[in-house]
């Protein structure tokens, strides 16, 4: 496994590859690895000749009181995961690499980005969207791996791929849990032990709301209510949303009759969590 630290030398690396004719996968990630990503990366083994993990920590994307400066970087670990996991490449810039000063341009979504985690985070997929496609100019991947923990981003890289005609196939994962069902997170390191119980509300109100469709619950609005109780129910944790949406549009619906994405973000003190699951209108999960 090779590590590169700088544009060129991954570029390079890439190129010889690619010439003996190998198709490349590419997991982007901000480190801190987990099963989660651990998921991606064997996706991407499975299908691909050559597999490029990146680690980088995108100070685009948080906002000015979220959690850049104490964000987990346990680098050491992370090449360990990448190595165990069969990673051929392993891109890790600076920062200065990735934004050099006077950097100016950047990537903007109009409609996806205005809901659900981008009303709470406004300038959080402007910074997603601009690193992202700056790592497939500079990987240039056949396929690239996200998770469907995140499933506003996977929508929005999605669109971008479409609307600027990027030539690669984004593939979504399913989203990996903890034996409780609380999807495995980088930030799950910042709770406490009574925290992480509380945790798991988000889980269990997005199991009442796949039941509930699986039972015929067609409206919106009494699934969100019930979703809301579930979450309140626990003391110290803070709703920031509970949402039912169109899976592809993202627009809010009041009645389900087809395919719709159940999204929750709370806060636990100030850390931020984030789960979601995609249902077909008989209750079944899909990934979007
Ligand atoms: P990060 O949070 O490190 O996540 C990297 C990838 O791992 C994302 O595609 C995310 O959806 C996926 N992932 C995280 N937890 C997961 C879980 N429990 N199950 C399945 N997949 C999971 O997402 C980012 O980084 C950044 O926004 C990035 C795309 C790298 C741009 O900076």
């Amino acid at each position: 496994m090779k590590i590169c630290k700088t544009i060129s030398e991954v570029r390079n690396t890439i190129d010889l590859l690619r010439k003996r004719g190998k198709n490349v996968g590419f997991v982007p990630t901000m480190g801190a690895l987990h099963e989660g990503h651990a998921a991606l990366i064997r996706a991407a083994r499975k299908e691909c000749k050559v597999v490029v993990v990146s680690i980088f920590v995108n100070p685009m994307q948080f906002g000015p009181t979220e959690d850049f400066a104490k964000y987990p970087r346990p680098f050491e670990a992370d090449c360990l995961l990448c190595e165990r996991e069969g990673a051929d490449v392993i891109f890790a810039p600076e920062g200065r690499e990735m934004c050099a000063p006077g950097n100016d341009t950047c990537v903007v979504q109009e409609r996806l980005t205005k809901v659900l985690c981008g009303k709470s985070r406004p300038d959080h997929f402007r910074g997603v969207l601009t690193i992202v496609l700056k790592l497939f100019n500079i990987i240039a991947p056949d396929t690239a791996y996200f998770g469907q923990k995140d499933a506003q981003q996977v929508l929005v890289i999605k669109r971008m791929v479409t609307d600027l005609n990027l030539p690669l196939k984004v593939a979504t994962i399913p989203t990996s849990r903890e034996p409780d069902g609380l999807a495995i997170s980088s930030r799950n390191s910042y709770l406490s032990l009574e925290q992480r119980k509380d945790a798991v509300c988000l889980y269990g109100a997005l199991c009442r709301a796949r039941d509930m469709v699986t039972a015929g619950g067609r409206d919106a609005e009494r699934i969100r209510a019930e979703m809301r109780r579930i979450i309140r129910s626990s003391r110290r944790v803070r709703l920031d949303y509970a949402e039912i949406v169109d899976a592809h549009t993202l627009d809010r619906i009041d009645r389900i009759t087809g395919d719709v994405l159940v999204a929750v973000a709370v806060y636990i003190r100030t850390t931020r969590l984030i789960d979601n699951v995609c249902l077909t209108i008989d209750g079944k999960e899909i990934l979007c």
